[in-house]
C-alpha cells in the first residue's frame, strides 16, 4: 500500500509500504527519520505522532485509551492526531495521506 507523507518542511513523498507492519515502521523504513519512534512502537513516547487526512480517519482502527492518554500530553494534538505505531498498515489503507506532527 502507498503512503503519502508530508514532512515537517512541507515536502511530500510517496512510500511503498508493507501491509502487516505499522504505519510508523513503514514511515521509518521509507526514510522518514523525523518520526523518531523512540519507544519502538509500544505506545509510550508519542514521537510517532502524525496528522491523518480527514478522509482516512474513519477507516482506521479505533484509538485505545493508552493512545488517547498519550496524545493528550502533546501540545500539538489535533482532531486528526494519531500515533502511527498504533496503525497497522493494510491494503485497505492504500493511498493514505499523513503529515508528520510538529516536534512537541
Ligand atoms: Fe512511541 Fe509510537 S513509537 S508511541
Amino acid at each position: 500500500p502507498i503512503i503519502n507523507v508530508t514532512t515537517r518542511d512541507g515536502r511530500s513523498k510517496a512510500i511503498e509500504g508493507r501491509a502487516g507492519r505499522s504505519l510508523m515502521e513503514n514511515l521509518r523504513g521509507g526514510g522518514i527519520e523525523e518520526i523518531l519512534a523512540l519507544c519502538g512502537g509500544c505506545c509510550s513516547c508519542a514521537t510517532c505522532h502524525v496528522y491523518v487526512d480527514d478522509e482516512w480517519l474513519a477507516g482506521l482502527p479505533a484509538m485505545s485509551d493508552d493512545e488517547d492518554d498519550l496524545l493528550s500530553t502533546s501540545g500539538a494534538r489535533a482532531e486528526n492526531s494519531r500515533l502511527s505505531c498504533q496503525i497497522p498498515m493494510s491494503d485497505a489503507l492504500d493511498g493514505i495521506a499523513v503529515t508528520v506532527a510538529p516536534e512537541d
